[in-house]
């Protein structure tokens, strides 16, 4: 099964930058090279920040760029996302039983999870008890699952990044039900960071994904200020097959020279390799 994973679009109302950018440029960039290289994708996973202010025209430009292309796109909400604004212009959209964006689908045997963190005016991360219980849900009833979320369940060594992680309340009790089905929990996908960030939590490997927009540098002493830049964005290609995961981080916007060599031993002898 392949998946793609795209994150932290931010887009704003068209016309409008953002961060020195075109963000719809960039969304519809990754689009088009999705739909080039990866028409076999069972899915492509947008996890969050869509838009930038959270504006109805925003959403609607993403409705938008998603009508003119036939991928099996799925979405989650982020910080600078507002719930009922992305709810008015995707009615359809599936949410839990409180009004969540929360929810799940069973795609090749692999119980899909796309979880909802987003809090009230803040750009930390919520998933208090009232959200819990449906992903316990989830949990007990399936035994072979893949989280999504926009949020970082966990501190990443980031100090000022760290404070818009999941809140601390609220991590005690959701760390817990990680490790609780760790055993069923085959690997935890993450946006907001707008990074590259993998590791392990508890047995669970995790990963975040670099934004379609700028990108975040990572400071490890820094404790009040997020720091970004405009390098290059990237969106991931996971491969899931017969017990293992694989991530491929493809740099969409790449339009500069590209290199090419055989693995042959002789191909890399001097002086060709040094042409
Ligand atoms: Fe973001
Ligand atoms: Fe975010």
């Amino acid at each position: 099964m392949k998946i793609i994973h795209i994150s932290d679009i931010h887009l704003t109302v068209p016309g409008e930058p953002m961060g020195g950018l075109n963000p719809h440029a960039r969304f519809a960039a990754a689009l088009d090279h999705v739909a080039l290289h990866h028409a076999d994708a069972a899915r492509v996973i947008i996890t969050g920040d869509l838009a930038h202010w959270g504006e109805s025209a925003a959403y609607q430009a993403l409705s938008d760029a998603l009508a003119l292309r036939a991928l099996p796109v799925r979405l989650l909400i982020g910080n600078h996302d507002d719930r009922a604004t992305f709810l008015r212009v995707f009615p359809d959209h599936p949410v839990d039983a409180q009004g969540y964006v929360n929810h799940a689908e069973t795609v090749n045997g692999t119980r899909l999870v796309y979880l909802d963190t987003v809090g009230t005016r803040t750009h930390a991360g919520n998933f208090g008890p009232d959200r819990l219980s449906w992903l316990e849900s989830e949990l007990t009833a399936h035994s072979r699952l893949r989280l999504f979320m926009h949020h970082n369940p966990m501190t990443l060594g980031l100090p000022a990044e760290d404070r818009i992680a999941l809140i601390p309340e609220h991590r005690p009790a959701f760390h817990a039900l990680l490790k609780r089905y760790a055993d069923r929990i085959e690997h935890l996908h993450f946006g907001h960071v707008h990074a590259p960030i993998s590791g392990q939590f508890h047995g669970i490997p995790f990963n975040s994904v670099p934004s379609t927009g700028n990108q975040s540098l990572p400071d490890l002493q820094e404790t009040v200020w997020l720091k970004g830049a405009p390098m290059a964005p990237a969106y991931h290609v996971i491969l899931v097959q017969s017990g293992q995961t694989t991530i491929h981080q493809i740099p969409f916007a790449w339009d500069g020279p590209v290199a090419k060599s055989g693995t042959g031993w002789e191909d890399w002898a001097k002086p060709s390799a040094a042409e």
